[in-house]
Order: structure tokens, then sequence, then C-alpha cells
């Protein structure tokens, strides 16, 4: 992403350091600019498929991921390369979606956003939706950990940050969904969806999310 965990990762280790991969250049451009004026010394980026990159071996203590890893399209592929990137005993965690709770204000709006989506063309959006629902089912995540030892599957409740303001997070909303491009009206109607969440500290609901960790043998 643009870096937050990246960063917070460095802090937590220094003197050790961070690396935070992805493979969006301009998410990457922001990461960096970002972690320059914070003063964070100790993270580098890496432009790369974090599935198939060839991580130098056995090289790093921890891995983690907030809400990135449902994305990969081989989900044991790319958790058997960070296996080999990590030390033996080195840790594994990340944090990935619950299945949305049938009436949850996330639910209702994400389901509202996929309707607006359905109706325009965009093959890419419903193929993103789907990624996003991948690691929802906890036997899918310990299947696809397959190499790894001491696997643990937590919910957690956590209040989501949709974006600085309502704008903010639909424009969160559509790059999440790429090729989910929709006319103005559909805007307006996702926006007076979001409107009720909106605080001064940003759009807010609560969302479930797992919590998985995992050691590498
Ligand atoms: C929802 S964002 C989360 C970003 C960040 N972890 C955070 O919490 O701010 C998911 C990110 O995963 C990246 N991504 C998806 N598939 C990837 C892959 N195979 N390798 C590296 N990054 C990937 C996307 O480009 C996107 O920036």
């Amino acid at each position: 992403g643009a870096g937050a965990t990246t960063r917070i990762a460095a802090r937590l280790a220094a003197p050790g350091h961070a690396v935070g991969v992805d493979i969006s250049a301009p998410l990457l451009e922001r990461a960096r600019a970002s972690t320059a004026a914070e003063g964070v010394a100790n993270a580098a980026y890496e432009c790369a498929d974090a599935q198939v990159h060839p991580f130098p071996a056995d090289a790093y203590d921890v891995v983690v991921s907030r809400g990135g890893v449902m994305f990969f399209e081989d989900h044991a592929a790319a958790f058997r390369n960070l296996a080999r990137a990590l030390r033996p005993g080195g840790r594994l965690a990340f944090v990935c979606p619950q299945p949305p709770g049938p009436h949850s204000p996330e639910a209702r709006t994400l389901a509202l956003f996929a309707r607006l989506v359905d109706e325009e063309p965009g093959a890419e959006a419903v193929a993103a939706r789907t990624a996003m629902a991948s690691l929802s089912d906890p036997d899918r995540v310990r299947e696809v950990l397959a190499g790894y030892e001491e696997v643990t599957v937590e919910p957690v409740t956590v209040e989501a940050v949709w974006g600085r303001d309502v704008p903010d997070a639909v424009e969160f909303l559509l790059s999440r969904y790429p090729g989910g491009a929709l006319p103005a009206s559909r805007l307006a109607e996702l926006e007076a969806a979001l409107r009720p969440y909106a605080t001064d500290r940003g759009v807010r609901m609560r969302a479930g999310v797992w919590l998985v960790t995992a050691v590498r043998p």
C-alpha cells in the first residue's frame, strides 16, 4: 500500500529494518515520500509481486500484511514463497476480512457498492470482489498455510477507516475494485450511503477481520 504498515513495522523493528512490498508503483512512490517526510530511516520498498518475488532466503524474522494477502492468485504457492524468505522460526502475521455479517453497516455498504458496480460493465471489479473474500473461511486459511506451524486464526473487530471524508472513502472503494468506475448518479448514491458514518476522524465502520499468525518450521 502506501507504506503505513511498513513504517509501523520499521519503528518497532529499529535498529532492525523493514521492507515494504507492493505491485503498485504509484503507491510505493507515496510510501517513499511519506517515509522520508516522517524521517523513518530504516524502511525500504520494493515494487514486486510478493507471490513469486525471489526474496533472499531465510532472511526475514517476520512477514506482516494488513489486508493484502487475499489478493494473491495462488495462495498456497505465495505463502510457500514467503516461508522461503523467513528464517526458520520466523513468524507470519496478517489480517484479512471475515465474511461480513449480513446486517453490518460494512456489509450493507459493500452490497450497495457491488450492486452499483455490477450494473456497470467491468469483469475486473467482480474478480477483485471475489479476491476480497478468498481467505474468509478459516479452513481455507489453514489449508493454504499447510507448510507453517502453530497456525492461529482469531476473530477481531476493528473500527475500519474508509477515508478522511466521504469523497475520499468513495475513491478508496473505487481503487479497491479496479475497473469499477461509476457514473455520477451512482457515485451520489454511494456517497449518501457512506455519509452516516462520516466523523471528524474519518469515515468509520466496524468490521470483522481474521488475525492469522503462523510460524515457519
Ligand atoms: C487493501 S491494500 C492494503 C495496503 C496496506 N497493507 C495497508 O494496510 O495500508 C492491498 C494492497 O495489496 C497490493 N497487492 C495485491 N496483490 C499483490 C501482490 N501479489 N504482491 C504485492 N502486493 C500486492 C495492492 O497493490 C494493494 O496496495
